[in-house]
């Protein structure tokens, strides 16, 4: 059965008792941590000074997820600071005239692993020959910038092309969805070959959040490719 990875995002957790839960969900994956500018998204959260205290708190590697103009400019200082997944958007990276490929690869000099994020409105296929330079594609299963709301399944199509397309190579892409994603939702990713799952509110809402770890784990696991 192929890995799955479960990557609980702090931004449904309560800032205020940070390290305590980071200590909740010490049975993920990795942590996601949302990252917004108030500029790329209508809604601000934490920049690298914050950051760099999760890293050095969270007993499990950080997933950072950029939600932010001009990634060229700060995603490497991420990598940096000790995360190890820095992805940023597609759509902020073009509007600043980044190079997609080589922000990726400064993100591997700096020691992380690179990943790219489409908005559920962005086509996916213009990407596909840059999956070799990444190793994550997110597929946005919400717009982004705000947790608690519902899945699109509508960009399930954008999820079984990247699927398609790494089938048959060597390359260790994973593909992750970020968005209501829930017990359900997660089988309907899984289904269509998503591999890396964001859940906010699903985990932090739950009464016990490892135990809804588990039980996310557990869904998309029987559901993997
Ligand atoms: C949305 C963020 C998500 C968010 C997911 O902009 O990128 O990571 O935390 O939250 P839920 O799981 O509540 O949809
Ligand atoms: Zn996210």
């Amino acid at each position: 059965m192929a890995s799955v990875r479960i990557n609980p995002s702090i931004l449904a957790a309560d800032f205020a008792r940070m390290a305590d839960e980071l200590a909740r969900i010490a049975n993920a994956d990795l942590v996601h941590v949302d990252v917004m500018d108030n500029h790329f998204v209508p809604n601000l959260t934490f920049g690298p000074q914050m950051v760099e205290r999760i890293a050095a708190t969270s007993p499990v590697p950080l997933d950072v997820h950029l939600m932010i103009d001009e990634p060229g400019r700060w995603a490497p200082g991420y990598a940096r600071l000790g995360a190890a997944s820095v992805t940023f958007h597609a759509e902020a990276a073009e509007a600043a005239g980044d190079d997609l490929a080589g922000l990726a690869g400064a993100l591997r000099a700096a020691g992380a692993r690179a990943g790219l994020a489409i908005n559920p409105g962005t086509p996916v296929e213009p990407y596909l020959d840059l999956l070799p330079a990444f190793d994550q594609l997110l597929v946005m299963t919400v717009e982004p910038g705000f947790g608690g709301q519902s899945f699109i399944a509508d960009v399930m199509p954008k999820v079984a092309t990247v699927r398609a397309a790494l089938q048959g190579t060597d390359l260790d892409v994973w593909l992750q969805v970020d968005g209501g994603v829930t017990r359900d939702t997660i089988a309907i990713a899984a289904d269509h070959g998503a591999d890396t799952f964001v859940a906010g509110s699903a985990v932090f809402r739950a009464a016990d959040p490892a135990a809804e770890i588990d039980a996310l784990r557990e869904i998309a696991s029987s559901h993997a490719h």
